[in-house]
Protein backbone atom coordinates (compact mmCIF):
# COMPACT_ATOMS: atom_id res chain seq x y z
CA UNK A 1 0.00 0.00 0.00
CA UNK A 2 0.83 3.60 -0.43
CA UNK A 3 1.57 5.73 2.60
CA UNK A 4 0.79 9.15 2.78
CA UNK A 5 3.53 11.29 4.04
CA UNK A 6 2.28 14.23 5.31
CA UNK A 7 5.03 16.93 5.08
CA UNK A 8 5.67 18.86 8.42
CA UNK A 9 4.02 21.85 7.12
CA UNK A 10 0.58 20.43 5.98
CA UNK A 11 0.40 18.31 9.27
CA UNK A 12 0.88 21.45 11.53
CA UNK A 13 -1.23 23.59 9.86
CA UNK A 14 -3.56 20.87 9.29
CA UNK A 15 -3.89 20.11 13.18
CA UNK A 16 -3.91 23.71 13.58
CA UNK A 17 -7.09 24.03 11.67
CA UNK A 18 -8.83 20.22 12.72
CA UNK A 19 -8.98 19.79 8.83
CA UNK A 20 -6.60 16.65 8.67
CA UNK A 21 -8.45 13.70 10.05
CA UNK A 22 -5.94 11.13 9.39
CA UNK A 23 -3.22 12.69 11.28
CA UNK A 24 -0.79 9.74 10.75
CA UNK A 25 -0.18 6.77 8.67
CA UNK A 26 -0.76 4.19 11.08
CA UNK A 27 -4.26 6.15 12.33
CA UNK A 28 -5.35 6.20 8.39
CA UNK A 29 -4.48 2.03 7.85
CA UNK A 30 -6.23 1.64 11.21
CA UNK A 31 -9.74 3.38 9.75
CA UNK A 32 -9.14 1.54 6.35
CA UNK A 33 -8.79 -2.29 7.87
CA UNK A 34 -11.93 -1.02 9.89
CA UNK A 35 -13.67 -0.01 6.67
CA UNK A 36 -12.69 -3.70 4.94
CA UNK A 37 -14.33 -5.55 7.92
CA UNK A 38 -17.14 -3.42 7.30
CA UNK A 39 -17.55 -4.47 3.76
CA UNK A 40 -16.55 -8.31 4.41
CA UNK A 41 -19.60 -8.85 6.33
CA UNK A 42 -21.80 -7.63 3.52
CA UNK A 43 -22.47 -9.69 0.41
CA UNK A 44 -19.84 -7.94 -2.64
CA UNK A 45 -22.09 -5.83 -4.20
CA UNK A 46 -22.04 -4.42 -7.97
CA UNK A 47 -21.03 -0.70 -8.03
CA UNK A 48 -24.21 0.90 -9.68
CA UNK A 49 -24.16 4.20 -11.86
CA UNK A 50 -23.76 5.36 -15.23
CA UNK A 51 -20.27 5.12 -16.71
CA UNK A 52 -19.30 8.81 -17.31
CA UNK A 53 -17.67 10.17 -20.29
CA UNK A 54 -14.55 11.90 -20.64
CA UNK A 55 -14.16 14.85 -23.10
CA UNK A 56 -12.17 14.42 -26.21
CA UNK A 57 -8.58 15.56 -25.97
CA UNK A 58 -7.42 17.82 -28.52
CA UNK A 59 -3.78 18.67 -28.67
CA UNK A 60 -3.71 21.85 -30.60
CA UNK A 61 0.14 22.55 -31.39
CA UNK A 62 2.18 25.53 -32.20
CA UNK A 63 1.05 27.10 -35.33
CA UNK A 64 -2.05 25.07 -35.41
CA UNK A 65 -5.75 26.23 -35.87
CA UNK A 66 -8.56 24.42 -33.90
CA UNK A 67 -12.23 25.22 -34.49
CA UNK A 68 -14.31 25.75 -31.59
CA UNK A 69 -17.76 25.21 -33.01
CA UNK A 70 -20.41 26.77 -30.75
CA UNK A 71 -23.86 24.95 -31.75
CA UNK A 72 -26.83 22.86 -30.82
CA UNK A 73 -26.68 19.12 -30.09
CA UNK A 74 -28.72 16.68 -27.99
CA UNK A 75 -27.26 14.78 -25.00
CA UNK A 76 -28.96 12.56 -21.94
CA UNK A 77 -28.09 13.67 -18.83
CA UNK A 78 -30.26 10.97 -17.58
CA UNK A 79 -29.99 6.98 -19.02
CA UNK A 80 -32.48 7.12 -22.02
CA UNK A 81 -33.63 10.88 -21.73
CA UNK A 82 -31.95 13.02 -24.28
CA UNK A 83 -32.78 16.31 -24.22
CA UNK A 84 -31.25 19.75 -26.70
CA UNK A 85 -28.28 21.20 -25.43
CA UNK A 86 -25.65 23.52 -26.31
CA UNK A 87 -21.64 22.50 -26.54
CA UNK A 88 -19.02 23.17 -28.53
CA UNK A 89 -18.14 20.61 -31.72
CA UNK A 90 -21.78 18.28 -31.57
CA UNK A 91 -22.15 17.08 -27.75
CA UNK A 92 -22.86 18.63 -24.82
CA UNK A 93 -20.15 21.14 -23.51
CA UNK A 94 -16.80 20.93 -25.78
CA UNK A 95 -13.61 18.94 -26.04
CA UNK A 96 -10.64 19.78 -23.68
CA UNK A 97 -7.74 21.50 -25.57
CA UNK A 98 -4.56 20.93 -24.53
CA UNK A 99 -1.91 23.20 -25.32
CA UNK A 100 2.11 23.21 -24.54
CA UNK A 101 3.67 25.70 -22.94
CA UNK A 102 6.12 27.90 -25.42
CA UNK A 103 4.04 27.28 -28.11
CA UNK A 104 0.67 29.91 -29.91
CA UNK A 105 -2.23 28.27 -30.74
CA UNK A 106 -4.86 29.63 -32.67
CA UNK A 107 -8.51 29.15 -31.22
CA UNK A 108 -11.01 29.92 -33.94
CA UNK A 109 -14.45 30.36 -32.29
CA UNK A 110 -17.33 29.26 -34.92
CA UNK A 111 -20.72 30.62 -33.94
CA UNK A 112 -23.46 28.34 -35.00
CA UNK A 113 -25.95 28.85 -32.17
CA UNK A 114 -28.73 31.40 -32.81
CA UNK A 115 -27.47 34.13 -30.49
CA UNK A 116 -24.12 36.00 -30.04
CA UNK A 117 -22.00 34.11 -27.92
CA UNK A 118 -17.85 34.59 -26.81
CA UNK A 119 -15.44 32.81 -25.27
CA UNK A 120 -13.13 33.22 -22.27
CA UNK A 121 -9.95 31.14 -21.21
CA UNK A 122 -10.92 31.41 -17.74
CA UNK A 123 -7.07 31.21 -15.76
CA UNK A 124 -5.06 31.23 -19.11
CA UNK A 125 -2.88 34.29 -19.00
CA UNK A 126 -3.34 35.90 -22.62
CA UNK A 127 -3.41 39.60 -23.53
CA UNK A 128 -7.01 41.27 -23.05
CA UNK A 129 -7.50 41.43 -26.95
CA UNK A 130 -7.78 37.53 -27.25
CA UNK A 131 -9.30 37.32 -23.04
CA UNK A 132 -12.83 37.68 -24.60
CA UNK A 133 -14.13 38.26 -21.51
CA UNK A 134 -15.26 41.15 -22.70
CA UNK A 135 -15.80 40.53 -26.30
CA UNK A 136 -19.37 41.72 -27.02
CA UNK A 137 -20.40 38.27 -28.68
CA UNK A 138 -19.61 36.55 -32.43
CA UNK A 139 -22.64 37.24 -34.22
CA UNK A 140 -24.78 34.07 -35.71
CA UNK A 141 -22.83 32.80 -38.65
CA UNK A 142 -19.89 34.60 -37.95
CA UNK A 143 -16.07 33.69 -35.68
CA UNK A 144 -13.20 35.19 -33.53
CA UNK A 145 -9.92 34.23 -33.91
CA UNK A 146 -7.79 33.98 -30.37
CA UNK A 147 -4.18 33.67 -30.71
CA UNK A 148 -2.77 32.32 -27.59
CA UNK A 149 0.54 32.96 -26.55
CA UNK A 150 0.78 30.29 -23.83
CA UNK A 151 3.69 30.87 -21.30
CA UNK A 152 2.88 29.79 -17.86
CA UNK A 153 3.16 26.74 -15.91
CA UNK A 154 0.89 23.28 -16.69
CA UNK A 155 -2.18 23.78 -14.88
CA UNK A 156 -6.00 22.80 -15.36
CA UNK A 157 -8.14 25.95 -17.12
CA UNK A 158 -11.40 26.06 -18.79
CA UNK A 159 -12.79 27.88 -21.19
CA UNK A 160 -16.81 29.10 -21.29
CA UNK A 161 -19.08 31.40 -22.88
CA UNK A 162 -18.95 34.75 -21.15
CA UNK A 163 -21.49 37.53 -22.80
CA UNK A 164 -22.94 39.40 -19.87
CA UNK A 165 -25.67 38.88 -18.86
CA UNK A 166 -26.35 35.91 -20.30
CA UNK A 167 -23.39 33.59 -18.84
CA UNK A 168 -25.73 31.50 -16.29
CA UNK A 169 -27.80 30.63 -19.05
CA UNK A 170 -24.83 29.90 -21.17
CA UNK A 171 -22.66 27.52 -18.62
CA UNK A 172 -26.17 26.00 -17.77
CA UNK A 173 -27.11 25.17 -21.19
CA UNK A 174 -23.45 23.58 -21.90
CA UNK A 175 -21.06 26.21 -22.93
CA UNK A 176 -17.89 25.31 -21.52
CA UNK A 177 -15.08 22.93 -21.75
CA UNK A 178 -11.62 22.21 -20.07
CA UNK A 179 -8.47 23.79 -21.32
CA UNK A 180 -5.44 21.76 -20.10
CA UNK A 181 -1.57 23.83 -20.23
CA UNK A 182 1.33 21.35 -20.38
CA UNK A 183 4.57 22.04 -19.93
CA UNK A 184 7.94 19.80 -19.95
CA UNK A 185 9.29 19.90 -16.14
CA UNK A 186 5.45 18.61 -14.79
CA UNK A 187 5.49 15.93 -17.65
CA UNK A 188 9.20 14.44 -16.21
CA UNK A 189 7.17 14.11 -12.57
CA UNK A 190 5.60 10.70 -13.43
CA UNK A 191 2.46 12.01 -12.68
CA UNK A 192 -0.61 9.50 -13.65
CA UNK A 193 -1.13 10.89 -17.08
CA UNK A 194 -3.07 8.33 -19.54
CA UNK A 195 -6.44 10.64 -20.09
CA UNK A 196 -9.64 8.63 -19.03
CA UNK A 197 -7.67 5.65 -17.18
CA UNK A 198 -5.63 7.22 -14.43
CA UNK A 199 -5.62 11.00 -15.28
CA UNK A 200 -9.40 11.62 -15.11
CA UNK A 201 -11.36 14.78 -16.10
CA UNK A 202 -14.30 15.57 -13.52
CA UNK A 203 -16.58 18.46 -14.45
CA UNK A 204 -19.03 18.93 -11.25
CA UNK A 205 -22.23 20.57 -11.88
CA UNK A 206 -25.99 20.33 -9.96
CA UNK A 207 -28.95 20.83 -11.81
CA UNK A 208 -32.78 20.86 -11.74
CA UNK A 209 -34.47 18.45 -14.17
CA UNK A 210 -37.98 18.20 -15.80
CA UNK A 211 -39.81 14.92 -16.32
CA UNK A 212 -38.43 14.77 -19.66
CA UNK A 213 -34.97 15.00 -18.30
CA UNK A 214 -34.12 18.49 -19.27
CA UNK A 215 -32.16 20.36 -17.12
CA UNK A 216 -34.04 23.68 -15.52
CA UNK A 217 -34.08 26.72 -13.90
CA UNK A 218 -36.13 29.32 -12.16
CA UNK A 219 -35.49 32.73 -14.26
CA UNK A 220 -32.39 34.80 -13.19
CA UNK A 221 -34.38 37.80 -11.37
CA UNK A 222 -35.58 34.68 -9.01
CA UNK A 223 -31.77 33.57 -8.18
CA UNK A 224 -29.80 36.66 -7.97
CA UNK A 225 -29.53 37.14 -4.47
CA UNK A 226 -27.75 33.46 -3.79
CA UNK A 227 -28.06 31.58 -7.14
CA UNK A 228 -29.99 28.54 -7.84
CA UNK A 229 -28.85 25.37 -6.51
CA UNK A 230 -29.61 22.29 -8.29
CA UNK A 231 -30.79 19.04 -6.61
CA UNK A 232 -28.82 16.29 -8.75
CA UNK A 233 -25.31 16.43 -8.91
CA UNK A 234 -24.17 15.60 -12.33
CA UNK A 235 -20.91 14.66 -13.55
CA UNK A 236 -19.25 15.80 -17.19
CA UNK A 237 -23.02 15.67 -17.45
CA UNK A 238 -24.47 12.69 -16.29
CA UNK A 239 -26.23 11.94 -13.21
CA UNK A 240 -25.18 9.32 -10.67
CA UNK A 241 -21.88 9.18 -12.54
CA UNK A 242 -19.29 6.11 -12.37
CA UNK A 243 -16.42 6.03 -13.28
CA UNK A 244 -14.17 2.81 -13.67
CA UNK A 245 -10.84 3.26 -12.04
CA UNK A 246 -7.21 1.51 -11.84
CA UNK A 247 -6.36 0.01 -8.62
CA UNK A 248 -3.27 2.46 -8.17
CA UNK A 249 -2.90 6.21 -7.58
CA UNK A 250 -5.52 8.09 -10.06
CA UNK A 251 -5.17 11.72 -10.51
CA UNK A 252 -8.42 13.47 -10.62
CA UNK A 253 -8.78 16.83 -12.02
CA UNK A 254 -11.77 18.79 -10.60
CA UNK A 255 -13.51 21.59 -12.09
CA UNK A 256 -16.48 23.12 -10.40
CA UNK A 257 -18.75 24.22 -13.31
CA UNK A 258 -21.81 24.93 -11.72
CA UNK A 259 -23.55 28.27 -11.07
CA UNK A 260 -23.64 29.02 -7.61
CA UNK A 261 -22.68 25.56 -5.90
CA UNK A 262 -19.75 25.14 -3.30
CA UNK A 263 -18.84 21.78 -3.40
CA UNK A 264 -18.10 20.60 -0.18
CA UNK A 265 -16.17 17.22 -0.60
CA UNK A 266 -14.75 13.96 0.62
CA UNK A 267 -14.61 10.29 0.30
CA UNK A 268 -17.04 8.56 2.05
CA UNK A 269 -14.61 6.50 3.76
CA UNK A 270 -13.27 9.47 4.56
CA UNK A 271 -9.49 8.66 2.96
CA UNK A 272 -6.95 10.94 2.61
CA UNK A 273 -6.21 12.26 -0.50
CA UNK A 274 -3.37 14.81 -2.02
CA UNK A 275 -4.19 18.21 -2.82
CA UNK A 276 -1.11 18.56 -5.68
CA UNK A 277 -2.71 21.34 -7.85
CA UNK A 278 -5.10 24.51 -8.11
CA UNK A 279 -6.44 26.91 -10.00
CA UNK A 280 -2.89 27.99 -11.10
CA UNK A 281 -1.45 25.07 -11.52
CA UNK A 282 0.32 22.00 -9.30
CA UNK A 283 1.65 22.68 -5.60
CA UNK A 284 5.05 22.93 -4.55
CA UNK A 285 4.13 21.07 -1.93
CA UNK A 286 1.54 18.90 -2.03
CA UNK A 287 -1.22 18.93 0.68
CA UNK A 288 -3.17 15.91 2.22
CA UNK A 289 -6.87 16.28 3.12
CA UNK A 290 -9.57 14.57 3.79
CA UNK A 291 -11.92 17.37 2.53
CA UNK A 292 -11.62 19.71 -0.23
CA UNK A 293 -13.86 22.82 -0.67
CA UNK A 294 -14.76 23.77 -4.13
CA UNK A 295 -16.36 26.63 -5.29
CA UNK A 296 -17.45 28.09 -8.60
CA UNK A 297 -15.18 28.56 -11.15
CA UNK A 298 -12.37 26.97 -9.19
CA UNK A 299 -10.11 23.76 -10.05
CA UNK A 300 -8.69 21.34 -7.76
CA UNK A 301 -6.15 18.03 -9.03
CA UNK A 302 -5.81 15.47 -6.52
CA UNK A 303 -4.66 12.21 -6.15
CA UNK A 304 -6.26 9.61 -4.73
CA UNK A 305 -5.04 6.03 -4.28
CA UNK A 306 -7.38 3.19 -5.13
CA UNK A 307 -5.05 0.62 -4.38
CA UNK A 308 -7.47 -0.86 -1.27
CA UNK A 309 -10.64 -0.64 -3.05
CA UNK A 310 -12.85 2.19 -4.25
CA UNK A 311 -15.00 4.92 -1.98
CA UNK A 312 -17.97 7.11 -3.77
CA UNK A 313 -16.47 10.88 -3.95
CA UNK A 314 -18.85 12.65 -1.68
CA UNK A 315 -20.26 16.48 -1.19
CA UNK A 316 -21.97 17.74 1.86
CA UNK A 317 -24.66 20.31 1.21
CA UNK A 318 -24.24 23.71 0.65
CA UNK A 319 -26.01 25.92 3.39
CA UNK A 320 -25.07 29.50 2.64
CA UNK A 321 -25.19 32.37 5.11
CA UNK A 322 -26.84 35.84 4.73
CA UNK A 323 -25.78 38.76 7.15
CA UNK A 324 -28.05 41.82 7.26
CA UNK A 325 -26.76 43.75 9.60
CA UNK A 326 -26.80 42.10 13.00
CA UNK A 327 -29.21 39.44 11.42
CA UNK A 328 -27.27 36.41 10.22
CA UNK A 329 -29.70 33.70 8.45
CA UNK A 330 -28.29 30.62 7.34
CA UNK A 331 -30.27 29.64 3.77
CA UNK A 332 -30.54 26.17 3.09
CA UNK A 333 -29.28 23.89 0.35
CA UNK A 334 -31.69 21.49 -1.42
CA UNK A 335 -29.56 18.93 -0.26
CA UNK A 336 -30.60 18.23 3.03
CA UNK A 337 -27.73 15.82 3.41
CA UNK A 338 -24.73 14.33 1.77
CA UNK A 339 -24.68 12.84 -1.72
CA UNK A 340 -22.74 11.00 -3.95
CA UNK A 341 -21.22 13.18 -6.80
CA UNK A 342 -19.58 9.88 -8.51
CA UNK A 343 -18.73 6.19 -7.60
CA UNK A 344 -15.74 4.71 -8.61
CA UNK A 345 -15.65 0.88 -9.66
CA UNK A 346 -11.95 -0.17 -8.55
CA UNK A 347 -10.46 -2.98 -11.54
CA UNK A 348 -6.47 -4.22 -11.08
CA UNK A 349 -5.08 -3.49 -14.86
CA UNK A 350 -1.80 -4.53 -16.21
CA UNK A 351 -0.02 -1.20 -15.26
CA UNK A 352 2.72 -0.72 -12.87
CA UNK A 353 1.75 0.63 -10.02
CA UNK A 354 3.30 4.11 -10.51
CA UNK A 355 4.61 5.65 -6.85
CA UNK A 356 3.96 9.76 -7.74
CA UNK A 357 3.55 11.00 -4.34
CA UNK A 358 6.17 11.73 -2.94
CA UNK A 359 7.19 13.57 -6.53
CA UNK A 360 4.43 15.46 -7.71
CA UNK A 361 5.88 18.67 -6.81
CA UNK A 362 5.32 21.70 -8.89
CA UNK A 363 7.65 24.64 -9.17
CA UNK A 364 8.37 26.00 -6.04
CA UNK A 365 6.72 29.11 -5.01
CA UNK A 366 8.01 32.86 -5.56
CA UNK A 367 9.16 34.40 -2.36
CA UNK A 368 7.02 36.98 -1.16
CA UNK A 369 7.97 40.47 -1.30
CA UNK A 370 9.95 42.02 1.77
CA UNK A 371 8.44 44.95 1.35
CA UNK A 372 4.76 43.81 1.79
CA UNK A 373 3.92 47.22 3.30
CA UNK A 374 4.76 49.62 0.48
CA UNK A 375 2.85 47.66 -2.35
CA UNK A 376 -0.14 49.50 -3.72
CA UNK A 377 -3.72 48.16 -2.13
CA UNK A 378 -7.17 48.48 -3.53
CA UNK A 379 -10.12 47.42 -1.99
CA UNK A 380 -13.02 45.97 -3.33
CA UNK A 381 -16.24 46.03 -1.42
CA UNK A 382 -18.84 42.72 -2.90
CA UNK A 383 -22.01 43.98 -2.27
CA UNK A 384 -26.15 42.24 -1.67
CA UNK A 385 -28.24 44.98 -1.22
CA UNK A 386 -31.75 44.07 -0.39
CA UNK A 387 -34.19 46.66 -1.88
CA UNK A 388 -37.21 45.49 -0.37
CA UNK A 389 -38.55 43.49 2.70
CA UNK A 390 -35.75 41.46 3.98
CA UNK A 391 -37.72 38.00 4.32
CA UNK A 392 -38.05 38.34 0.76
CA UNK A 393 -34.49 38.42 0.47
CA UNK A 394 -34.49 34.76 1.90
CA UNK A 395 -37.61 33.55 -0.10
CA UNK A 396 -35.50 34.37 -3.06
CA UNK A 397 -32.92 32.21 -2.72
CA UNK A 398 -34.80 29.34 -2.25
CA UNK A 399 -35.57 27.13 -5.45
CA UNK A 400 -39.19 27.00 -5.34
CA UNK A 401 -39.82 30.59 -4.51
CA UNK A 402 -38.50 33.97 -5.90
CA UNK A 403 -39.35 37.03 -7.77
CA UNK A 404 -41.92 37.30 -10.38
CA UNK A 405 -41.25 37.78 -14.11
CA UNK A 406 -43.60 41.17 -13.24
CA UNK A 407 -41.21 41.77 -10.32
CA UNK A 408 -38.25 41.11 -12.86
CA UNK A 409 -39.74 43.90 -15.07
CA UNK A 410 -40.30 46.46 -12.42
CA UNK A 411 -36.21 46.40 -11.56
CA UNK A 412 -35.13 45.42 -14.75
CA UNK A 413 -32.80 48.73 -15.02
CA UNK A 414 -30.69 46.85 -12.74
CA UNK A 415 -27.74 44.54 -14.73
CA UNK A 416 -29.34 42.89 -17.66
CA UNK A 417 -31.65 39.84 -15.41
CA UNK A 418 -34.23 41.39 -16.86
CA UNK A 419 -32.90 41.85 -20.46
CA UNK A 420 -32.03 37.70 -20.70
CA UNK A 421 -34.98 36.70 -19.79
CA UNK A 422 -37.73 38.23 -21.57
CA UNK A 423 -35.43 38.65 -24.33
CA UNK A 424 -33.76 35.32 -25.16
CA UNK A 425 -35.15 32.87 -23.03
CA UNK A 426 -37.94 31.24 -25.33
CA UNK A 427 -34.37 30.25 -27.34
CA UNK A 428 -32.74 28.36 -24.14
CA UNK A 429 -33.01 24.86 -23.99
CA UNK A 430 -33.53 24.92 -20.18
CA UNK A 431 -35.04 27.98 -18.99
CA UNK A 432 -37.91 27.10 -16.56
CA UNK A 433 -41.81 28.21 -16.81
CA UNK A 434 -41.97 31.29 -15.28
CA UNK A 435 -45.19 30.53 -13.75
CA UNK A 436 -44.17 28.29 -10.98
CA UNK A 437 -43.19 31.41 -9.04
CA UNK A 438 -44.83 33.09 -6.69
CA UNK A 439 -43.96 36.72 -5.91
CA UNK A 440 -41.53 37.28 -3.29
CA UNK A 441 -40.01 40.51 -3.40
CA UNK A 442 -37.75 42.64 -5.94
CA UNK A 443 -34.15 41.20 -6.78
CA UNK A 444 -31.19 42.56 -5.03
CA UNK A 445 -28.69 44.74 -6.08
CA UNK A 446 -24.95 43.63 -7.20
CA UNK A 447 -22.64 45.96 -7.10
CA UNK A 448 -18.52 46.14 -6.33
CA UNK A 449 -17.56 49.23 -4.50
CA UNK A 450 -21.15 51.15 -4.73
CA UNK A 451 -21.45 50.13 -8.59
CA UNK A 452 -23.32 47.32 -10.93
CA UNK A 453 -20.92 46.35 -14.12
CA UNK A 454 -20.63 49.20 -16.93
CA UNK A 455 -19.45 47.73 -20.34
CA UNK A 456 -17.43 50.22 -21.53
CA UNK A 457 -16.24 51.69 -18.28
CA UNK A 458 -13.07 51.12 -16.84
CA UNK A 459 -12.68 50.52 -13.52
CA UNK A 460 -9.34 50.21 -12.64
CA UNK A 461 -5.96 50.98 -14.55
CA UNK A 462 -2.82 48.98 -13.35
CA UNK A 463 0.43 49.70 -14.67
CA UNK A 464 1.99 47.02 -16.54
CA UNK A 465 4.46 44.49 -14.56
CA UNK A 466 2.86 45.93 -11.21
CA UNK A 467 2.70 43.75 -8.17
CA UNK A 468 -0.68 44.67 -5.92
CA UNK A 469 -2.33 43.61 -2.58
CA UNK A 470 -6.34 43.66 -3.11
CA UNK A 471 -8.07 43.00 -0.53
CA UNK A 472 -11.73 41.68 -1.50
CA UNK A 473 -14.55 42.38 1.20
CA UNK A 474 -17.87 39.88 1.54
CA UNK A 475 -19.82 41.78 3.98
CA UNK A 476 -23.07 40.25 3.31
CA UNK A 477 -22.09 36.18 1.97
CA UNK A 478 -19.37 34.35 0.52
CA UNK A 479 -18.48 35.12 -2.93
CA UNK A 480 -15.92 33.76 -5.69
CA UNK A 481 -13.39 35.87 -6.28
CA UNK A 482 -12.14 35.85 -9.40
CA UNK A 483 -9.82 38.17 -12.07
CA UNK A 484 -8.68 38.05 -15.70
CA UNK A 485 -5.90 37.95 -16.97
CA UNK A 486 -3.34 37.47 -14.18
CA UNK A 487 -3.28 34.71 -11.13
CA UNK A 488 -2.74 35.23 -7.59
CA UNK A 489 -1.98 33.90 -4.37
CA UNK A 490 -4.02 34.26 -1.25
CA UNK A 491 -1.74 36.12 1.42
CA UNK A 492 -4.83 36.07 4.16
CA UNK A 493 -8.25 34.97 4.72
CA UNK A 494 -10.37 36.54 7.04
CA UNK A 495 -7.47 38.43 8.67
CA UNK A 496 -5.47 34.88 9.49
CA UNK A 497 -3.57 32.42 7.40
CA UNK A 498 -5.02 31.52 4.62
CA UNK A 499 -6.71 27.81 4.22
CA UNK A 500 -4.74 24.78 3.70
CA UNK A 501 -6.16 24.46 -0.16
CA UNK A 502 -5.92 28.10 -0.68
CA UNK A 503 -2.24 28.19 -0.35
CA UNK A 504 -0.99 27.62 -4.45
CA UNK A 505 -2.02 30.16 -7.09
CA UNK A 506 -4.86 30.86 -7.69
CA UNK A 507 -7.60 32.98 -9.83
CA UNK A 508 -10.63 31.86 -8.33
CA UNK A 509 -11.04 32.31 -4.04
CA UNK A 510 -14.58 32.27 -1.76
CA UNK A 511 -13.83 34.73 0.12
CA UNK A 512 -16.26 33.95 2.88
CA UNK A 513 -15.25 37.57 4.76
CA UNK A 514 -12.54 39.11 3.13
CA UNK A 515 -9.08 38.05 1.83
CA UNK A 516 -6.34 40.13 0.52
CA UNK A 517 -4.81 38.54 -2.75
CA UNK A 518 -0.95 39.30 -4.10
CA UNK A 519 -1.62 39.99 -7.57
CA UNK A 520 1.85 40.59 -10.12
CA UNK A 521 0.14 42.14 -13.73
CA UNK A 522 2.20 40.66 -16.20
CA UNK A 523 -0.20 40.61 -19.57
CA UNK A 524 -1.88 43.80 -21.15
CA UNK A 525 -5.47 44.81 -21.68
CA UNK A 526 -6.27 48.14 -23.12
CA UNK A 527 -9.39 49.97 -23.11
CA UNK A 528 -11.07 48.56 -26.14
CA UNK A 529 -10.74 45.20 -24.34
CA UNK A 530 -10.21 45.42 -20.54
CA UNK A 531 -9.58 42.48 -18.00
CA UNK A 532 -12.21 41.77 -15.59
CA UNK A 533 -12.71 40.67 -12.03
CA UNK A 534 -15.96 39.26 -10.67
CA UNK A 535 -18.08 37.29 -8.38
CA UNK A 536 -18.00 33.73 -10.50
CA UNK A 537 -21.76 32.68 -8.78
CA UNK A 538 -23.17 33.21 -12.01
CA UNK A 539 -25.69 35.07 -11.04
CA UNK A 540 -24.01 37.58 -8.97
CA UNK A 541 -21.65 38.02 -12.20
CA UNK A 542 -24.53 38.38 -14.18
CA UNK A 543 -26.52 40.75 -12.14
CA UNK A 544 -23.51 42.91 -12.42
CA UNK A 545 -20.93 42.52 -9.72
CA UNK A 546 -18.24 42.76 -11.73
CA UNK A 547 -16.00 45.08 -12.89
CA UNK A 548 -12.85 46.27 -15.46
CA UNK A 549 -9.75 46.92 -15.44
CA UNK A 550 -6.69 47.69 -18.15
CA UNK A 551 -2.67 46.65 -17.36
CA UNK A 552 -0.34 48.99 -19.56
CU1 LIG B 1 -14.72 31.88 -15.56
CU2 LIG B 1 -14.78 35.88 -16.07
O1 LIG B 1 -14.78 33.88 -15.85
CU1 LIG C 1 -11.73 34.10 -16.11
CU1 LIG D 1 -21.20 36.58 -5.42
Amino acid sequence: MTDFMLSRRALLAGTALGLVAAATPAAARERRSQGKKRSMAAAPEAVKGNQIAYPRLVEVGPGETFDLVAEPATHAFLPGKPVPVLGYGGGYMGPAIRLKRGTTAELRLVNRLDRPTNVHWHGLLVEGEFDGGTHPGVAPGADWRARLRVDQPAATLWYHAHVHGQTTRDIHDGLAGLLLVDDASTAALGLPSTWGVDDLALVLQDRDFDATGRPVRPPLAATLGHGFRGATVIVNGTAEALAKVPTRPVRLRLLNASGARTFRLYFEDQRTFRLIGTDGGLLPEPIDLTYLPLSAGERAEILVDFAEGASPLMTGPDEHEHRSGATVTTLPDVLTQPVRVIVFDAQKDSHPAATPWATAKGPAQVPLPTALADLKRRRFELRVIETGPGDAFAAAAMPTAGATDHAAMHHGGHGAAAHEEMGHAPASPGSMAHSAHDAAGPAPRLEINGRAFAPGRIDERVAIGATEIWEIVSPEMAHPFHLHGAHFRVLSEDGGRPKLWNVGAKDTVLVENSAEILVTFARRAGEDAPYLYHCHLLEHEDGGMMGTFTVS
